[in-house]
């Protein structure tokens, strides 16, 4: 494929909350960071340029959280994109604190979304988040205060959209009982689909679905998506993108990567057009897996 005809419009536009459009394929920040998610990147100025370099292609969708360093993605994203070209949307989120390499905690209670949205406005510069996704409910902390305080501050004008990560279809109706929600962010993809049912609804409601980890794990899958990308001369990371962006017009892949060569190879992936059959392969991996 000629390297000037890569670009993420190739996968077409999905609407946030009918509000804002964005090419269907994103990028997700989090790789950005160093090892463990934490501290800075090995490599500044390769960080820097990837970022740039996705820009470049055609990415207007960025997904990142105040957690990933912490800071640090969020910093870099300011640094090597500030002013922001028109139409890029970065969406970030909050609730899911990382005190240390691999390590997760939760705190989702108003007083600290609050904070963290003014944290995130500062690193990113903005007047306001495009979209804000609660990174994932708080099991010590009810979910609709949670909820509440991100309609609150978008009330305030801190806020354009509200979206969740890492929740169930109960969590979602429940949260629009409270205020419209544009995506979720859920781990997906052909070989993990724990979510199905969570897509569907998503696709039921207009709702646009993120897949983190969207390029799939475990032996046999690995074995079923080599034989289909040697037939397309293509990656294996290609076929998994191009299952997802076929799977729904809600889905929204956000491919990570620290590399300007793999961020090319993923947006490439846009133009990957599967046959019916590789589809249906690659959609039956979990029941091959259960049946082992
Ligand atoms: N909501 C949540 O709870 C949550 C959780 C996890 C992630 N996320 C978001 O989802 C995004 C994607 O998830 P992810 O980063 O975990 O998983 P991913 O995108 O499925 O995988 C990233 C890994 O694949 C490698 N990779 C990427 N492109 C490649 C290519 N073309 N060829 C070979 N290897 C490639 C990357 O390494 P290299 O750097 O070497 O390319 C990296 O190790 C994250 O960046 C983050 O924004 C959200």
């Amino acid at each position: 494929m000629d390297k000037k005809d890569v670009s993420a419009k190739v996968a077409g536009d999905i609407s946030l909350g009918g509000q804002i459009s964005v090419h269907r394929l994103g990028f997700g920040a989090m790789r950005l960071t160093g090892e463990g998610i934490w501290g800075p990147p090995r490599d500044r100025k390769a960080a820097l340029a990837v970022l740039r370099r996705a820009v470049e292609l055609d990415i207007n969708f960025i997904d990142t959280a105040d957690s990933y360093g912490p800071h640090v993605s969020e910093e870099l994203i300011a640094e090597a994109l500030f002013p922001y070209p028109a139409g890029l949307v970065i969406a970030t989120k909050g609730g899911w604190n990382r005190p240390g390499p691999n390590q997760w905690t939760h705190d989702a209670t108003p007083v600290h979304l609050r904070e963290a949205v003014e944290g995130s406005l500062k690193r990113l510069r903005l007047d306001r988040i495009d979209v804000y996704q609660l990174h994932i409910p708080d099991p010590v902390v009810s979910f609709e205060a949670s909820v509440e305080a991100l309609a609150q501050l978008r009330n305030e004008g801190k806020i354009r959209l509200v979206a969740l990560s890492n929740v169930t279809q109960e969590h979602i109706e429940r949260a629009r009982k409270i205020v419209p929600i544009v995506s979720v962010q859920n781990r997906y993809s052909f070989a993990d689909r724990e979510w199905d049912y969570v897509a569907d609804y998503c696709e039921q409601n207009g709702i646009a679905f993120i897949p983190w980890f969207p390029l799939g794990a475990g032996k046999v899958a690995g074995q079923v998506l080599d034989r289909i990308a040697q037939a397309h001369k293509a990656s294996p990371t290609q076929v998994a993108l191009a299952w997802l962006l076929r799977r729904s017009p809600i889905m929204l892949p956000i491919p990570g990567t620290s590399s300007t060569e793999h961020l090319e190879q993923n947006v490439a992936a846009a133009s990957l057009r599967l046959t019916d059959e590789d589809y249906q392969t690659l959609s039956r991996v979990p029941a091959l897996v259960a049946s082992r």
